[in-house]
Parts: C-alpha cells; sequence; structure tokens
C-alpha cells in the first residue's frame, strides 16, 4: 500500500499511544485527522505533528463519548472534503470499581467510547473503504480482553467487545482488500491512569509499564503489514498467556491484594 497522500484518522490523538500512533503515520507520509474531545490539546499536538512532518493535518473536536457521535464526526469529515483511508479507533478511558459501584454515567460513557463508537465509525468509513476496495482499520483493545476481570469489569468487558468485533470484522473486510488490526497492549504508562491510583512513572521506571511510543510503532507495524492482532512487548504477551491459563481463584487472589483492584469490606 502507499501510504503517501493517504489520510489517516486518529481518535483520541492529543495523548499517549494515540499521539504516538499519528506521529508514527505522519513520519510514514500520512496526512492526518486528529479527533478528541478537548480543543487546546488537540491543537497542540497538532501544531507539535505539522511541524515535525511534513503533511497536512486537520482537527476536528468531538466527544466521542456523546450519543450520535460516530455520524457527527462522519459529517465533519465530510463538511471538510476529506477521504478516510485509515481509521485508528483509539480513544478511551479508565476507571477501577465493582460494576455494581459504577456511576452510571461514567459507564455509560465508557460503552459509549469503547463499543457504539468505533463500530458505528467501522459501519460508516468502514464501508466507503469497501466500496473503494481499500483502506485500513486499528481498533485498540488490551489484553485486559484475554479473560474476565474483577474490578474493572466494564472496561474489560468493552475491550473484549472491541477485540472480537476487530476479528470479525476483519474476515468481512479481507475479501475487499481492507485490513483490520486488532492492537492489544498491556499497561502502558500514558495518561490514562490516574497517578494519584496507580504509580505510572515508578512502574515505567521498573519496566512493568510499556512506553506509549513502543506500542504505537508495534500497532503500526502489524497494522501496514496487515496482522490480525499485535500483543506489543515479550512480556505482554507472556502476561497475556498467563491470564488465560490461570485459575480464576488466583486472580481473585491478586485482586485482594491489588491495592486498586481491591473490593469493598462486605
Ligand atoms: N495505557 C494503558 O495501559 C493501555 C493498555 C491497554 C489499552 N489501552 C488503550 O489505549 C487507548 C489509548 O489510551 P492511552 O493509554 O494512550 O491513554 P490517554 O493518553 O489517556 O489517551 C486517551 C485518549 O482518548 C481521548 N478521549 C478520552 N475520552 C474521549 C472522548 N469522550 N471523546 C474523544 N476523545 C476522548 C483522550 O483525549 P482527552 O485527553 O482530550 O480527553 C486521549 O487523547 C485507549 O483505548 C486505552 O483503553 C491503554
Amino acid at each position: 500500500m502507499n501510504v503517501h497522500d493517504d489520510t489517516a484518522l486518529v481518535t483520541g490523538a492529543c495523548s499517549g499511544i494515540g499521539l504516538a500512533i499519528a506521529h508514527r503515520l505522519a513520519a510514514r507520509g500520512h496526512s492526518l485527522i486528529l479527533v478528541s474531545n478537548r480543543e487546546e490539546p488537540l491543537a497542540r499536538a497538532a501544531a507539535a505533528l505539522a511541524a515535525a512532518h511534513a503533511v497536512q493535518v486537520h482537527t476536528i473536536v468531538q466527544d466521542l463519548a456523546a450519543e450520535g457521535a460516530a455520524e457527527a464526526l462522519v459529517a465533519a469529515v465530510d463538511a471538510r472534503g476529506l477521504q478516510v483511508d485509515v481509521l485508528v479507533n483509539n480513544a478511551g478511558v479508565f476507571f477501577f470499581g465493582e460494576a455494581v459501584d459504577a456511576d452510571p454515567a461514567r459507564a455509560r460513557a465508557m460503552l459509549q467510547l469503547h463499543v457504539t463508537t468505533p463500530s458505528l465509525l467501522c459501519t460508516l468509513l468502514g464501508a466507503r473503504m469497501r466500496a473503494r476496495r481499500r483502506g485500513r482499520i486499528l481498533l485498540v483493545s488490551s489484553i485486559s480482553a484475554w479473560r474476565p476481570f474483577p474490578g474493572i469489569s466494564y472496561y474489560a468487558s468493552s475491550k473484549a467487545y472491541l477485540r472480537s468485533f476487530a476479528a470479525a470484522l476483519r474476515s468481512e473486510l479481507a475479501v475487499y482488500g481492507v485490513g483490520v488490526t486488532c492492537l492489544a497492549p498491556g499497561a502502558t504508562a500514558t495518561a490514562l491512569y490516574d497517578p494519584n491510583v496507580v504509580p505510572v512513572a515508578k512502574a515505567r521506571r521498573l519496566g512493568v509499564m510499556m512506553d506509549a511510543e513502543r506500542v504505537a510503532e508495534a500497532g503500526v507495524q502489524a497494522l501496514l503489514r496487515g496482522d490480525a492482532v499485535c500483543v506489543p512487548g515479550l512480556v505482554t504477551r507472556a502476561m497475556a498467556t498467563a491470564a488465560v491459563l490461570t485459575p480464576q481463584p488466583v486472580i481473585d487472589w491478586v485482586r485482594r491484594r491489588a491495592p486498586w483492584l481491591r473490593p469493598p469490606r462486605p
């Protein structure tokens, strides 16, 4: 695939893995459409990307957790006369806690952001890629999708949906020359976590968390190769395998000892 002149739309592009993916796609010659819900950080990211790479950078401010977000985003893309050749569904949020303790508004926003919006973006933009017989889609899941995880049930289950959706979509679109890849990072040092709860900087120093740059590079390479799934890093791949093989009582034991996953006292 000749990436020059191809436009990549990246959601959640103003920080972390999304920003790092945008840098890597721009370095490979893609024009960019950056999407996020906050205007200032998005403008800053766009300026940095445009300065670092000789590509066009467009921005669209859109709350992707809002109802109708996918349709509104595609309308905004059309209004600018742009075409999306690469779709990166990356935007995400995270919270710890029992499912029954979740704030309904927060839980609904997560499901909209992780499930409804990316699925409908794949539907709306994937249909155009199918018609053109070319295009690539990256869905950012997580290794927490590899098994049920109590304590992060909303997060892990929504990521499991993305993993499954990516695999089915891949089969549907493969015959039309459209590639679909699922990126499943392990713990990555980004702003996803509240630093007051998770010691992100320390975890990064100790090598427990990966750099967003490494995760992004692995994801973009997998996307361009047309891989089905990318789990970046040897340790993360070992953890994904261990997660599948570990009996539930062991997961529950670990959870009782991890301060941020601890269930409330009965
Ligand atoms: N970090 C990890 O350990 C890890 C592991 C596995 C998977 N992932 C996944 O990787 C993806 C990127 O996360 P990250 O780690 O890079 O965290 P991050 O730095 O917090 O990036 C998340 C991005 O999503 C955007 N976003 C959040 N809510 C949004 C909304 N309602 N509408 C539009 N954009 C929104 C954020 O924009 P604002 O900052 O402007 O809100 C931000 O740009 C997520 O899907 C996450 O679940 C992360």
